[in-house]
This record gives structure tokens, C-alpha cells and sequence, in this order.
């Protein structure tokens, strides 16, 4: 299996860190492989908020009830979408299409560095928009769609295997 291949396979999520900081340049380029995703009609309405404050991380922990990690995390980053900014205007979905293929790559490039995070959801739950907006002070028309916190793994967490051939259909259903 040749590398890219091995990280896309190796990736999971990872909710448990060891103490350690994540350095700007590792976050730099973790978003860079972000941006590096396919949009629809090439729109690039993602908005991405690197979170070092450890303050920040412990308010958006707080809020967010499945994101508990993210007070031990050595860094967060919020993703979220201009929704002006998408294909199809204001009323349009394709932002959360176009935000999600970011995440996986950011998911791969954090793995592809030995680092590990996960995908925690804030969209499409109102009790959680709310909050992660007034924390991060973000205007209206920006939609918080994951925190993905980030750390130096314990290791315990392990790749699954999801390898399923039922759900695979040749020429047809
Ligand atoms: C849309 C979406 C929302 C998720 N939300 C959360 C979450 O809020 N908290 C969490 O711990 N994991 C969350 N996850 C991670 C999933 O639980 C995880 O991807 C799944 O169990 C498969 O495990 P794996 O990532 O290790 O392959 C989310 C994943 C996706 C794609």
C-alpha cells in the first residue's frame, strides 16, 4: 500500500492526548490540506478558526456536549461556512458539502503528522450553534459546522476496519 493510501486507512478518531503543544506550523499546514479540497463550483466558503487559547477550548468543551476533549487538546479548529459565499446562495447546502471534504482532509493531514483528532459535530444542532457563535464571536451569516480538537495520541484508539463488499454495487443497485 503506498502512503496516502496507509493514512487514509490508519485514520481514526482520536479522543485521548498526551500533554504537548501543537506547533503554528503544524496547524498552518493542517488547514493548508483543508484548503487544499474540492467546493462546488469552486466557491471556497469555508471559514477556518485555529483555537490555541486554552480559555477558548475549555468554553467550547463546556458547550459542547461531545466535545469534552477538546479542554485536553493542544489545539482545536473550528470549521465553518459562509453561507453567502456557497453555490446557490444563502438557502444553498452545498457549504456543508464543501466544509465536510475540508474535515477529511484535515482529519488525513493530522494523521499523515502523527497527530490525532476527530470530527466533533456543532451543525445542524441549534443548542450548539448558538453558543460556539457568541464564544467565537462570529456574525451571522458564518455556520460552525465541527470543531476538529487536536493532540499527540496515547495510542489506544486503533483503525476499524469498515471494509463491508454488501455495500458495494457494480453497474447498478
Ligand atoms: C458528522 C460527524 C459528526 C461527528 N460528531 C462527533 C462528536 O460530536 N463527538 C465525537 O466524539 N465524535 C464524533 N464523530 C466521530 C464519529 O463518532 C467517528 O467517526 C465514528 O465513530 C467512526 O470512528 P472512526 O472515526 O474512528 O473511524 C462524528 C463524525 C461525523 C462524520
Amino acid at each position: 500500500m503506498n502512503e496516502t493510501l496507509k493514512t487514509i486507512m490508519n485514520r481514526k478518531s482520536v479522543r485521548a492526548y498526551k500533554e504537548g503543544p501543537i506547533s503554528k506550523e503544524q496547524l498552518e499546514v493542517i488547514v493548508k490540506a483543508g484548503m487544499a479540497a474540492p467546493t462546488a463550483v469552486d466557491k471556497r466558503p469555508w471559514e477556518f478558526i485555529i483555537i490555541t487559547d486554552r480559555v477558548l477550548l475549555k468554553k467550547l468543551a463546556d458547550v459542547l456536549p461531545y466535545a469534552k476533549m477538546a479542554e485536553k487538546a493542544g489545539a482545536a479548529i473550528l470549521v465553518a461556512g459562509d453561507l453567502d459565499r456557497q453555490h446557490g446562495g444563502r438557502d444553498s447546502v452545498y457549504w456543508i458539502m464543501d466544509c465536510s471534504a475540508a474535515i477529511e482532509n484535515i482529519l488525513l493531514a493530522v494523521e499523515s503528522l502523527g497527530l490525532g483528532a476527530v470530527w466533533t459535530a456543532i451543525y445542524p444542532n441549534q443548542d450548539r450553534i448558538e453558543p460556539v457563535r457568541q464564544i467565537i464571536k462570529m456574525p451571522s451569516h458564518i455556520m460552525p459546522l465541527a470543531l476538529i480538537p487536536i493532540g499527540i495520541p496515547t495510542g489506544v484508539e486503533k483503525p476499524k476496519d469498515k471494509w463491508n463488499p454488501k455495500q458495494v454495487h457494480w453497474n447498478g443497485w
